[in-house]
């Protein structure tokens, strides 16, 4: 007989802004699941800006959390350390029959750390990604997260066979799909428009009705951003792109600081370049739905744009969603100025990757998850 409390509550994990579009669904499917697995939302407060946070949890129709940890920010060491001491008594408290943890940040990793040493499953849903580049931080999340966790749900397949290299037991793996898909595709038809995202704040749209229509930004990576070189050029270049095609920022707090300590805004054209605070759900989905392509560094905005079919062009030297490149509407052009000018004009020349859906990206990930997860408690999660 399993030792597990079945009927204790799934401890679901959230933490900084990418597990929240990846969590939505998959609360709403644990309460739709029958009979339904009961659901307890910790939110370890690694991100706490309105901005970052309370604004994603409207948008997404996210519950109040149940447990806020109220962690904040820190060096990695501290904040890792402060969500493991915090989650530790409500763990004890709550006696759930797993903890579920999303993607790769520093909140996934503490949480999981305390579960598996307290013999608590852990179930991790985005397992398997892998950039094979050991200075992002994001990346050891992964390695040491999946290494542990006892159930792991994929959204690519070669997810698994990164996970059965790395010697994990390919019975542990499940192809679910991809969560964040979910969110995207239950959330497109509320999408905000883009002219009054701007207008919200005091920004003329006509800026962006050129021929060319306008593109979307995003930058936040520490690789790319908390080196005063590599920002100066990265910035460099997407003034050069947005003399011909207007951009549109979202800027990350971490970005907007470093902007000002290095004294890089005199690099900003406002007048091409609408520089807006991080973004909710539902105006980065109009903004991204409407735009003539993406600049990123993001994990989840590489998924996203080859789910709407907007090409992107992905400021990392690699990705862990390789799919994306190889199915999907992205390109990987480092910080190299000359690789994102030439992206830029082969986007604009009509020359921009159309991509495919990938497989199992229908909006019905939550769903599986939910299925495979009873079955697999009740089966003493084994
Ligand atoms: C984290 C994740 C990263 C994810 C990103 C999305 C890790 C290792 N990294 O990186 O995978 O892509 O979130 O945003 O977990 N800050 C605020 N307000 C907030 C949150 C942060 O001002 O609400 C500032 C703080 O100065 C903080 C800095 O942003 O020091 C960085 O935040 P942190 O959570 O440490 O990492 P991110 O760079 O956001």
């Amino acid at each position: 007989m399993s030792l597990i409390p079945l009927d204790g509550p799934v401890m679901c994990i959230v933490g900084a802004r990418p597990n929240f579009m990846k969590m939505a669904p998959i609360l709403r499917a644990l309460a739709a699941h029958e009979p339904p697995l009961p659901a307890l939302l910790v939110h370890t407060g690694q991100h706490y800006d309105a901005s970052m946070s309370d604004k994603l949890f409207a948008d997404l129709r996210l519950p109040s959390p149940d447990i806020n940890l109220e962690v904040g920010s820190g060096s990695h060491a501290v904040q890792t350390a402060e969500v493991m001491k915090r989650f530790e008594p409500a763990l004890d408290e709550h006696k759930p029959s797993c903890v579920l943890v999303v993607g790769d940040v520093n909140s996934t990793l503490a949480c999981t750390l305390v579960a598996v040493k307290k013999g608590v499953p852990v179930v991790h849903v985005e397992a398997g990604l892998r950039s094979y580049d050991r200075k992002m931080p994001e990346e050891i999340n992964r390695v040491l997260t999946d290494q542990v966790a006892d159930r792991l749900y994929t959204t690519e397949r070669s997810a698994q066979a990164n996970l059965v290299r790395e010697g994990v037991d390919p019975a542990r793996v499940c192809f679910a799909g991809n969560v964040m898909i979910d969110s995207l595709l239950g959330n497109r038809e509320h999408a905000r428009p883009a002219a009054g995202t701007l207008l919200e704040h005091g920004i003329d749209p006509a800026m962006l009705a050129v021929p060319s229509g306008y593109g979307v930004v995003t930058l936040h990576r520490p690789s790319n951003v908390d080196n005063a070189a590599t920002l100066k050029s990265l910035l460099g270049v997407l003034a050069d792109v947005a003399a011909e095609l207007p951009l549109v920022f979202a800027l990350h707090p971490r970005t907007r600081a470093n902007i000002e300590r290095f004294d890089l805004q005199a690099m900003l054209k406002p007048e091409r370049m609408a520089m807006l605070p991080p973004q909710g759900y539902l105006e980065m989905l109009g903004l991204m739905q409407g735009a003539t392509l993406v600049l990123t560094d993001s994990g989840g905005l590489q998924e996203e744009t080859t789910a709407l079919g907007v090409p992107c062009l992905t400021m990392r030297e690699n990705t862990e969603r390789p799919i994306t490149v190889d199915e999907g509407t992205n390109t990987m052009v480092g910080s190299d100025v000359q690789a994102i000018r030439a992206g830029v004009a082969a986007i604009l020349s009509g020359q921009g990757k159309h991509g495919r859906v990938p497989e199992m990206w229908d909006g019905r990930a939550a769903e599986r998850i939910a299925a495979d997860l009873y079955r697999w408690l009740q089966a003493g999660a084994k």
